[in-house]
């Protein structure tokens, strides 16, 4: 039999589909491992959706997506995001999951480097790999608050080194970096003529603190951003994304749309037009239910004495169990699950900063939500 590409061997497998596995097969888990928002569809989202099948609306569009699906995504931006760009540098992807593809196919070569932070998203060290190009962590320490910090940034960079990935909200961390923040990450990637490449699919859930676009603060057209409705919406099966690139890169991402997906899901993206011009109030229910629901598991949390990051946007709650996982995360989360009946996503899944964390989503009920941490120890006093 012939060999698979060199690269595959190299490309990390995700470490919460092992929990995940584990847990459907038991019948009796609290679910918290996944970040699967558990809130209703907005009715006038799902009409829109069922109507687009039922006219046959169903042929291809565009490579870069609807007109008017382009339409809605620039007068939100415009609006809610302080960026104000043409209909050629927006494009429909197939989630978030594929704009993030989309932007390091076109950043990154075999042997370049790319900044992911750690702990970080679990498909960016993976696409990274699959380009054959080399992910090379900055670290989100809890000394530091959780922040970047632009010293080990500066001793990171090499001549190698092409992109920064920035992911506020982060998922895991449940995190929000301010904007002087976002503005000193901008600086140092223009200092190093770097690309940046800003995830901000959570941006709809924040707590106490504003959610800011990288590219609204971009004065060099150096942002690729990547938004998604999976969250904001709660329409994650749907697939519908989209890459908001610099100027000029329209018959670049033209031909390879057109190679990868051609384009998305008619159906899918006339429910995103509804979900994005229409009545947002489910969005705000569903920031209610995530902030009722961290407000209540911090308090548990706080009550037992375990250590958490205050959360400030996401709803994800990033907990620190290292007085009870040993040095391994991922054995201990397998063995809470098997014991416990609690599925939660160990920390280094993420990265190896994540060690001695777990990730639990504040997506669910808040019964299986208090109690899933109600099994979980303590530390000793
Ligand atoms: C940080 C981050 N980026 C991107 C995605 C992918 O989102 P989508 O469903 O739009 O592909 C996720 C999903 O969990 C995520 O957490």
């Amino acid at each position: 039999m012939p060999s698979l590409a060199s690269q595959v061997a190299s490309v990390p497998p995700s470490g919460i589909r092992r929990i995940h596995e584990i847990a459907v097969q038991l019948d009796d888990v609290l679910g918290l491992a996944i970040g699967e928002p558990d809130v209703a569809v907005a009715p006038h989202v799902l009409a829109a959706g069922s109507a687009a099948w039922l006219a046959d609306d169903t042929n291809y569009t565009g490579n870069g997506g609807l007109p008017e699906f382009r339409q809605a995504v620039r007068e939100k931006l415009r609006e809610r995001n302080g960026i104000d760009v043409d209909l050629e540098r927006i494009w429909a992807t197939t989630g978030a999951t594929q704009a993030l593809h989309l932007a390091m196919s076109l950043t990154l070569a075999p042997g370049d480097e790319i900044l992911l932070p750690d702990p970080g998203y679990t498909t960016f060290p993976m696409n990274a790999r699959m380009l054959h190009a080399e992910p090379v962590p900055y670290v989100l320490a809890v000394e530091r608050g959780f922040l970047p910090d632009v010293d080990e940034l500066e001793r990171l960079v090499t001549d190698r080194t092409r992109v920064l990935m920035i992911n506020s909200p982060s998922n895991p961390l449940g995190a929000v970096f301010p904007r002087e923040v976002l503005a000193t990450l901008l600086d140092f990637a223009t200092r190093h003529d770097l690309w940046v490449i800003s995830d901000e699919v959570y941006e709809s859930f924040t707590y106490g603190r504003t959610h800011t676009s990288v590219a609204a603060l971009d004065r060099h057209d150096r942002v690729f951003s990547v938004f998604s409705v999976s969250k904001t919406y709660a329409l994650t099966g749907a697939r519908v994304g989209y890459l908001v690139t610099p100027p000029a890169f329209a018959a670049v991402l033209r031909t390879y749309q057109e190679a990868i997906v051609s384009c998305v899901n008619t159906p899918a993206q006339r429910a995103a037009i509804a979900a994005i011009q229409g009545d947002q109030s489910h969005v705000e229910v569903a920031a209610e239910h995530y902030r009722g629901n961290l407000d209540a598991a911090t308090a548990l949390l706080d009550e037992r004495g375990i250590r958490y990051l205050p959360p400030t946007g996401a709803f994800y709650l990033w907990i620190d169990v290292s007085h009870a996982s040993d040095g391994d995360v991922a054995a201990w989360a397998e063995s809470f699950l098997l014991t416990q009946r609690v599925s939660v996503a160990p920390g280094s899944a993420f990265g190896r900063s994540g060690e001695g964390w777990i990730r639990i989503c504040a997506a669910a009920s808040r019964e299986v939500l208090l109690e899933g941490l109600r099994r979980l120890p303590a530390p000793t006093p």
